[in-house]
């Protein structure tokens, strides 16, 4: 199983994003470490019904269906990776699905001890991330999760308009930088 679970966000399978997160894993796979990269927008996960079914059965959720494939990995990686386009100041409701069913890990305590948020967007106002980022700050402090660090590329509209981006070394940097973490603690 993987150290690193990569989910996306983006429906564009060309997309700004998931070259962001390709330049991520490239760097942490460089440094040794095994990423596993999920596309939330090709995968059907249903809406958290806030039923509490999981929380009396030990995280398992009532409902069947591709989260199936995100929750193991929610138990064997240790850091995870929200990668999105800014959607309306916020992460894409295909990624947001997947989030509200960790809500069952609430009942079943994951592995992951850490995360990291990736983030392109259209608009060259560098502020425009900023509730993105608090929300992932609050999510993740309530999860107990230590930030690793955040990468944002603005100005980036059409797919692929990203290439070059500084962005992409940086998130590159950031993978690589894993290893210490990884090693070291
Ligand atoms: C529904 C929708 C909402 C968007 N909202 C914002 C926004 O609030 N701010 C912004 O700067 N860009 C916004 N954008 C632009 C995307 O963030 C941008 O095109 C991004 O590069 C898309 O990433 P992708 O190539 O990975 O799909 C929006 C795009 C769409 C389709």
């Amino acid at each position: 199983m993987s150290d690193i679970l990569v989910l996306t966000g983006s429906p564009r399978k060309n997309g700004n994003t998931r070259m962001l997160a390709s330049a991520f894993t490239e760097g942490a796979e460089a440094a040794g470490l095994d990423v596993q990269v999920i596309h939330t927008a090709e995968l059907k996960i249903a809406p958290c019904q806030g039923c509490g079914y999981c929380q009396e059965h030990e995280g398992i959720c009532i409902q069947r269906d591709d989260m199936a494939q995100i929750m193991p990995h929610l138990y064997s990686a240790r850091t995870i990776v929200f990668a999105t386009p800014v959607y309306y100041y916020a992460m894409t409701a295909q990624l947001k699905l997947a989030l509200d069913r960790m809500y069952a890990t609430l009942a079943k305590p994951p592995t992951i001890d850490s995360c990291i948020l990736l983030a392109v967007y259209g608009d060259t106002d560098t502020t425009v991330p900023e509730a993105l980022i608090h929300n992932y700050k609050v999510f993740t402090g309530y999860s107990g999760w230590k930030d690793l660090g955040i990468v944002t590329a603005e100005g980036v509209n059409d797919a692929g308009d990203i290439a070059g981006h500084p962005a992409l070394d940086k998130a590159r940097a950031l993978g690589r930088s894993l290893q210490s973490f990884f090693h070291k603690s």
